[in-house]
């Protein structure tokens, strides 16, 4: 297994929209550790192949951050069904580090995933589980959480990440 590096706001790779994961393959495989490896060093809840710079159908969760590993859930090529009510709360991204802003999402999400062998299930999230859903479904049709905010907002934020990124 392997830390993989996680590209940063501004790399095209995150505006991209991510195609199917078709065949389950070792690379696959090794993908999926990695990325759970990375996000746990990055001390984030999620992580999505566009981070690591590939275009994939693919994220890892572990709302648990490395500390239960029954919490782990992968997500190939998902798909939100069905969404409740509404919470507000602080979100980040590992792409975008040092900026964390309060933004709103469902309560209550329920997608459609598949697991490897092609097969697809239902899983309902709520609170936390149901923002990362979300957040990691969001990375795969191109799309930074910052993007909710209006013209003004995202310059501000922009402005404070590139003055954090140059601070070092
Ligand atoms: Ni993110």
């Amino acid at each position: 297994m392997a830390v993989r590096e996680v590209i940063t706001w501004g790399d095209p790779r995150l505006k991209k929209n991510s195609e199917d994961v078709g065949p389950w393959t070792p690379e696959l495989e090794q993908l999926v550790a990695d990325m759970y490896e990375t996000a746990l060093a990055e001390e984030g809840v999620g992580l999505a192949a566009p981070q690591v710079g590939i275009n994939l159908n693919l994220a890892v969760i572990d709302c648990s951050c490395g500390e239960d590993p029954a919490q782990r859930i992968l997500l190939l090529n998902p798909e939100i069904i069905a969404e409740e009510g509404s919470q507000k709360g602080p979100e980040g991204c590992l792409s975008i580090p040092g900026i964390t802003e309060v933004l709103e999402r469902p309560q209550k999400v329920t997608i459609r995933n598949h697991r490897p062998d092609g097969s697809t299930y239902e899983l309902v999230g709520e609170d936390l589980l149901a923002r990362a859903f979300c957040h990691e479904i969001d990375h795969l049709r191109g799309r930074l959480f910052v993007e909710y905010f209006g013209p003004v907002k995202k310059q501000v934020l922009q402005r404070k990440y590139t003055k954090n990124q140059k601070a070092g």
